[in-house]
């Protein structure tokens, strides 16, 4: 009797199970994480890079989030075109190794407000991720007006007047206001504004990634690490035509960034900070890096009253060279600035900041400027080589100050520029001038006006002609 009972009722069960609310999640985001996984091809994506299947991903995510987390699969093979997804809290979006998440090219793909163009969105996100072994790709091609080897001239959406000037393009992956994000073993290819943006996050760990954009296109940065705290970066792989890794503190101060083991080139500066500084930045290392063929190398541009403090960069080699003047840079391996952007801005100071275990091989030299009111302070060089040699034929002969301060000033080059600077100590340092060809060199080791720099500290240093 009871058994019969139960049997008429299994149909109403199963009804009534799907109808539920989806089990409360376990304890452990990680074991929710393990545990479900969300295809995007039951929720109906064709994966045929021609229809957006925008509805499918986010119906699979939104169904990830509700159930508490998991991942959210794109399967291969399989080309996703899609508007903009928004992640949820514990749901880590996976591509599959031959899978692809094609950026819609259209502006009614992303929200009204340019703050939110991305291909993915995170937003007050918590454990939120992105990873699988395939790619995700803002069709960056589809962003160029006029191909220019020089420089791209790109689309501008800026007629909706919600941003300005010529860079008005979506950005690829961003997590805003989001805590413990997980960006690891995926390629990120062809942005076609900024690529990798983290805003006002804690705790993120960024391992594994290679990020690819036009050498011709400019704003594709790599990783944009914004107002950020705990950030960790390794084993990246970064080639792009835009700065490579950018801490910048435009909304927030940026704690205890890490970045190590990584291979970058640009034609912008591999590691900058700034320009945005209204911020400090505090508690920074850099540590084996490989540099190649990039506009610069290693480099802090404050200008909005932001402070600089203990930052290591150590373990690097590089090779910096001239490109176009249009692109910001003059060959610097080391390029450390602070200066009001605008009259009557603050002049934030940088302070302890160590180049240990450096060797380069550069166009230009190393410029180190401070301004009146925000020195450079405690500046160190311990186990640094530096070689001065010139392979391509770009005019040099200038200081480039910009954005803002004085732009370019013509100056002649040499192997270190020192300005506006209280405390710098050299240890063991080389600097080797390749006699071959040094035409636009004013050969002199050093220069500066006795006026600004005190506290200089020389030990075992050597300048050396070579080969
Ligand atoms: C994120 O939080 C901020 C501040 O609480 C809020 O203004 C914004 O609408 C939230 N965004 C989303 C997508 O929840
Ligand atoms: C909009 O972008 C175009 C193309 O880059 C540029 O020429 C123009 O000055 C911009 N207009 C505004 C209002 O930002
Ligand atoms: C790095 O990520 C790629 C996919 O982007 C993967 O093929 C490779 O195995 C990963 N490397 C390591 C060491 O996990
Ligand atoms: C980073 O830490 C600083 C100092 O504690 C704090 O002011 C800031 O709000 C933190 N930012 C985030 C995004 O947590
Ligand atoms: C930076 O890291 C140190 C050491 O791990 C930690 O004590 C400090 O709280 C961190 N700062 C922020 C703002 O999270
Ligand atoms: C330095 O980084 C490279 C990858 O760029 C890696 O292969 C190598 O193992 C790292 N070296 C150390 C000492 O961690
Ligand atoms: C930078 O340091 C100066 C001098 O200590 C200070 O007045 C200023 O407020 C600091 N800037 C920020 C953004 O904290
Ligand atoms: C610099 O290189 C030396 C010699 O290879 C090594 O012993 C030392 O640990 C390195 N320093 C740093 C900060 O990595
Ligand atoms: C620089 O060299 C390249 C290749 O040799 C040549 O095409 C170009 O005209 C030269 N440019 C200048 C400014 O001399």
């Amino acid at each position: 009797m009871a058994a019969s009972h139960l049997l008429l009722l299994a149909p109403g069960l199963l009804l009534l199970l799907l109808l539920l609310p989806p089990p409360p999640p376990p304890h452990s985001p990680q074991a929710a994480a393990q545990a479900r996984v969300f295809s995007v091809a039951d929720y109906g994506a064709a994966g045929d890079g021609s229809r957006y299947d925008t509805a499918a991903i986010q119906a699979a995510i939104d169904a990830c989030g509700a159930a508490g987390g998991g991942r959210v699969l794109l399967p291969a093979p399989g080309d996703y075109l899609t508007a903009t997804v928004h992640l949820r809290s514990r749901v880590v979006l996976e591509v599959a190794p031959g899978a692809r998440l094609l950026g819609g090219t259209r502006q009614r793909d992303y929200p009204p407000e340019s703050s939110r163009w991305y291909v993915v969105l995170a937003e007050n996100t918590t454990g939120a991720g992105v990873t699988g072994g395939g790619e995700i790709n803002g069709q960056g091609g589809a962003f160029v007006i006029t191909p220019n080897a020089q420089k791209n001239i790109m689309v501008s959406w800026n007629v909706t007047g919600d941003c300005q000037g010529d860079e008005c393009r979506p950005r690829l992956v961003g997590f805003l206001d989001s805590k413990d994000v997980t960006i690891h073993d995926i390629t990120l290819n062809q942005p076609a504004y900024w690529c990798l943006h983290l805003v006002r996050c804690d705790n993120s760990v960024i391992r594994n990634v290679s990020i690819y954009g036009d050498f011709d296109t400019p704003n594709n940065d790599g990783i944009d690490i914004e107002g950020s705290n705990n950030t960790i970066i390794t084993d990246c792989h970064i080639d792009t035509g835009d700065d490579a890794i950018c801490p910048k503190s435009g909304t927030g101060p940026v704690y205890n960034l890490t970045a190590t083991n990584c291979w970058i080139r640009t034609k912008s500066s591999a590691i900058k900070f700034g320009s945005a500084s209204f911020f400090n930045y505090e508690r920074l290392v850099f540590d084996n890096i490989t540099i190649a063929d990039s506009h610069r190398g290693l480099g802090i541009q404050i200008r909005d009253g932001g402070n600089v403090s203990d930052v290591v960069f150590s373990n690097i080699k590089m090779r910096t060279r001239y490109y176009d003047p249009s692109w910001w840079g003059r060959a610097e391996p080391i390029y450390i600035t602070t200066c009001p952007r605008h009259a009557g801005y603050k002049e934030g100071t940088i302070s302890d900041v160590r180049f240990i275990n450096i060797s380069s091989v550069s166009e230009n030299g190393v410029f180190l400027a401070g301004s009146s009111h925000g020195l450079l302070r405690n500046l160190k060089f311990k186990n640094v080589d530096l070689t001065y040699k010139r392979w391509t034929n770009y005019t040099g002969g200038l200081y480039d100050y910009r954005p803002g301060c004085q732009e370019m000033v013509k100056h002649k080059t040499g192997g270190m520029m020192l300005e506006y600077i209280s405390g710098l100590e050299i240890d063991n340092v080389n600097m080797r001038w390749s006699k071959g060809n040094l035409k636009g060199w004013d050969v002199n080791p050093l220069l500066f006006r006795p006026s600004t720099v005190d506290g200089l500290s020389f030990h075992d240093w050597k300048s050396l002609d070579v080969q």
